[in-house]
């Protein structure tokens, strides 16, 4: 049995004084949850203050990006040492808006990946098709192709220690989410791919569904056989919401 991983992804949201007020109220109402594990992902400016708060809980903490060199010459950029400094666990590789705003190829990804996992970080790598690939009845042509830039970098027990994020672009803070079904057939689709190569650690992989996911809607997405748990959005920004997802994972 894989076990169930929630993760609040914050994006460019947050201050000091309310991400108190949310931190707060989701490590009272995680506390008791022992059957899931759980984490959030956090601007780089808040690390410090989430690894006072969160490190004596059961809530793990990360970085939403990272460069893929150890230091340099690179004005505004975050090392994966300078994420260990801070506790993180996770760091998100690859989101969709990194991907589309920030220009991000799947070579980039791949790059950062691999520099996670040497900082011994666990990458949750993102992957997802756009509404017009979708319709085009190309997602996972796409979905593929963002995974086997890893593979062919990683290779399978580099993914072995990482956990991969099926996100559909169109889904994310659309309020429109894939039905279980729609997620499911590509969460599938993305473990078969894996036991093409290794099938030990496809069984093992852990395969998070991302977009739009709500208190409403979690706990159907959580119950299909390849979906591990969730990357969540707006609603790890509203603690009732977060805490409700963190309990449909138990
Ligand atoms: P929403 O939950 O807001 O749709 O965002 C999903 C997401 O992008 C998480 O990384």
């Amino acid at each position: 049995m894989r076990r169930k991983l929630v993760v609040g992804n914050w994006k460019m949201h947050g201050r000091l004084s309310t991400n108190t007020v949310l931190l707060d109220k989701v490590i009272a109402g995680v506390r008791e949850l022992q059957r899931a594990d759980y984490a959030v992902c956090v601007p780089y400016p808040y690390l410090s203050q989430v690894q006072s708060k969160l490190q004596a809980t059961n809530i793990a903490w990360g970085a939403q990006n990272l460069n893929q060199f150890e230091e340099g010459a690179f004005t505004g950029a975050v090392s994966p040492g300078m994420l260990t400094d801070f506790g993180c666990r996770y760091v998100i590789i690859g989101h969709s808006e990194r991907r589309g705003l920030f220009h991000e190829s799947n070579e980039i990804a791949s790059a950062k990946f691999d520099a996670a996992l040497k900082a011994g970080l666990t990458p949750i790598f993102c992957v997802g098709e756009t509404l017009a690939e979708r319709e085009a009845g190309v997602t996972e042509q796409v979905v593929g192709k963002q995974l086997d830039a890893v593979l062919d970098c990683a290779g399978p027990k580099g993914l072995a220690k990482a956990v991969v994020a099926y996100e559909p672009v169109w889904a994310i803070g659309t309020g429109k989410t894939a039905s279980p079904e729609q997620a499911q057939a590509v969460h599938a689709f993305i473990r078969q791919r894996v036991a093409q190569q290794d099938s030990q650690v496809a069984q093992a992989l852990c395969i998070l569904y991302g977009g739009s996911v709500k208190a409403g809607n979690s706990a159907e997405l959580f119950a299909m056989p390849d979906i591990d748990g969730g990357l969540i959005g707006g609603a790890a920004l509203v603690a009732d919401d977060f805490v409700a997802i963190c309990r449909a994972a138990q």
